[in-house]
């Protein structure tokens, strides 16, 4: 691990080389939550959820990490904030600052998680926009590394349908891990250009192969993981009849399974689509990992969010804290300059 984290959660990426460390130890914390369901790694801290869109992962997994960690967390709907009336997104970064210790936010733009971001002192983590799902990859990638027996290298996943936040994270996310990955998207859905730039300077380092195609088939053949997503994003309603004909065919339904490799291991972030980007005897099927997939998010949620708020604890690479009864905090509040004025 780095001496410090980042300053923000924006993008996967900004997790760098730490990505990996980070899933081996959401399985730790998945282990441990097998023996008990409480530690004090982050007691005394308080985690904001400001919350643009709906959810019932993240929002539900996020308290509840942050309660069996000793801490406590505390759901903003944007709609009850004063941000709904105006006041600015940096402005309401500076105030939460000076009550919490972090802020997770799910934004209808990454432009306004970076605006966030200026305005904040404490790190701001990405909740979901429209670009990025880091904690979702966390997740994703544990579920992976545990059905692989802790590797990631001479594996491919690929993902079918909408070259979206999910898609984008599992993209850089894959990089960094040495997950080999390719995408299969139709034509003007897939990945941003500046995204799989920076899918495939990452993946140079780590030596995994990333690709885009438009072949679900091509994409699929001999994988060892299929992933995929809705056709239609929140915030993209307004699009769905064009999206409805352009996805038809990038589905996850028994024929496509049947060109993976036979051990293959299906995955979906959720909500699904049943009947759309997935079928029910798939999601609900002996490959499937969903399930699995979804709890994860509380393992991966526990990891990162003490990586970011016991940096010191997180960097010894400690195992679980020991209960000791003591409560301490074990780094002090972090304090940066306001980026914003
Ligand atoms: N996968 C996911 O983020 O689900 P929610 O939208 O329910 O949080
Ligand atoms: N791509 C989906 C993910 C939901 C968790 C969305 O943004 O709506």
């Amino acid at each position: 691990m780095r001496p410090s984290p980042p300053p923000d959660l924006l993008s996967i990426a900004d997790l760098g080389p730490d990505l990996a460390a980070i899933v081996r130890r959401a399985s730790e914390w998945k282990a441990e939550r097998r023996r008990r369901r409480t530690a004090v790694a982050l007691a005394g801290r308080t985690l904001a959820l400001v919350f643009e869109k709906s959810s019932t992962r993240t929002r539900v997994s996020f308290e509840v990490a942050m309660y069996e960690l000793g801490g406590h967390a505390i759901f903003l709907s944007s709609r009850d904030l004063q941000l709904g009336r105006g006041e600015t997104i940096a402005d309401t970064g500076r105030v939460l600052s000076r009550y919490v210790d972090a802020i997770a936010y799910r934004a209808m733009r990454h432009d306004d998680e970076r605006a966030l971001a200026a305005g904040a002192t404490v790190p701001v983590l990405n909740a979901l926009d429209d670009r990025e799902h880091p904690f979702q990859v966390v997740a994703d990638l544990l579920t992976l590394y545990e059905a692989w027996g802790g590797r990631f290298g001479g594996r491919r996943l690929a993902f079918i349908g909408d070259g979206n936040n999910v898609c984008n994270s599992l993209a850089l996310g894959a990089a960094l891990v040495g997950l080999d990955f390719v995408a299969a998207s139709p034509a003007g859905y897939a990945s941003p250009p500046e995204v799989q730039q920076e899918a495939k300077r990452l993946a140079a380092a780590s030596g995994a192969r990333i690709e885009w195609t438009t072949s679900p088939e091509a994409a699929a053949r001999g994988a060892d993981a299929l992933y995929t997503d809705v056709w239609v994003s929140m915030g993209d309603e307004a699009e769905t009849d064009a999206r409805m004909r352009a996805f038809d065919g990038y589905r996850i339904d028994a024929a496509l399974l049947a060109q993976a490799a036979p051990h293959v291991r299906v995955l979906h972030d959720l909500p699904a689509h049943r009947g759309l980007e997935i079928t029910d005897d798939v999601i609900d099927g002996p490959q499937s990992l969903v399930w699995e997939q979804a709890e994860n998010r509380l393992h991966a949620n526990k990891a990162v969010l003490e990586y970011f708020l016991a940096p010191r604890l997180a960097s010894r690479g400690r195992a679980v804290p020991r209960r000791t009864g003591i409560v301490r905090r074990s780094a002090p509040h972090r304090r940066r300059r306001p980026r914003v004025r």
